[in-house]
């Protein structure tokens, strides 16, 4: 399928979705929000994709936040609707049942930040810049950053990055645990994908009840959360996998997994 503001390629049981529109920085405008909500449905139905990088197109961005054109221009109403637009976009890539991996290679600001935030491991390149700067432009984080960047980092750090406005480096963001990882920026890609591939090692219905039991289980109790991991792993024994992993031990040998 052919995309406006999108590049989206499979190599290897990796999709590749990169944000392309490099002479705005990447900046999320309603069409790209509504591609990607249409490109993460195509990978998340396709059986061969078990892992998606995301990427801004260019040198410079990731995506350096919502587009200011649209915004400046907003009706409340149209602004509520915004919010809760891109809010259901990034509650799906979180929920995708596969991992999504940002690759950050630049500013990840605003709307770009709670992107890399949906995601559900972010690797930087030296030069990226983080941060939540829309107190600058008179309003607030709308696509969940005041939500899940408490979650990530805390809430002392979230609100200093929220209430200033103020980018971080990549190394801060490592320091924060806002990234995974840094990395110089030619090794961006291959560092995401490396990381990629160790989990396309793992078991692909593990990886998904993993995925859920941590995602759902931050929703509720720790009791709740536990029991919600007791039934998932009962229902990983359930698995033709669970049977070829742990006799692939037994034996000394690599598992084939079949994602059954
Ligand atoms: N929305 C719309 N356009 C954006 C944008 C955004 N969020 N961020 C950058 N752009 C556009 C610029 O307007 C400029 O377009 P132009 O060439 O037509 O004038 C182009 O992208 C390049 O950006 P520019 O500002 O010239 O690059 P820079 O290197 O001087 O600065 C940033 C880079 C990221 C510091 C700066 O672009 C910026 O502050 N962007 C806004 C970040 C922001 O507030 N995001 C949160 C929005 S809620």
């Amino acid at each position: 399928m052919a995309y406006e503001t999108l590049l989206y390629e499979k190599r290897d049981s990796i999709a590749y979705v990169i944000v392309n529109r490099p002479e705005k920085l990447n900046a999320l405008n309603h069409k790209v929000i509504q591609e990607l909500g249409s490109c993460f449905e195509t990978a998340q139905g396709d059986n061969e994709v078990r892992v998606v990088i995301l990427r801004g197109a260019g040198e410079k961005a990731f995506v350096a936040g919502a587009d200011i054109n649209e915004l400046a221009v907003q009706s409340p109403v149209e602004g509520k609707e915004t919010s809760l637009r891109g809010q259901k976009l990034l509650d799906f890539i979180e929920n995708l049942g596969k991992p999504v991996i940002a690759a950050i290679n630049g500013y990840a600001l605003g709307g770009g930040c709670e992107l890399a935030m949906a995601c559900t491991l972010r690797i930087a390149s030296e030069n990226a810049r983080l941060g939540q700067p829309e107190v600058k432009l008179g309003i607030i984080p709308g696509y969940a950053g005041t939500q899940r960047l408490p979650r990530l980092v805390g809430k002392g750090r979230a609100l200093e990055l929220i209430l200033t406005g103020e980018p971080i480096s990549a190394q801060d963001a490592l320091r924060i645990g806002l990234v995974n990882q840094v990395v110089p920026a030619q090794e961006l890609m291959p560092a995401a994908e490396k990381l990629a591939q160790k989990i396309i090692a793992n078991a692909p219905l593990a990886i998904k009840f993993a995925l859920e039991a941590v995602n759902h289980g931050l929703e509720v109790s720790q009791a709740e959360g536990q029991f919600l991991e007791a039934t998932l792993f009962g229902l990983c024994c359930t698995t033709e996998d669970m049977k070829e992993g742990t006799r692939a031990f037994l034996e000394k040998r690599a598992a084939k997994f079949v994602g059954k």
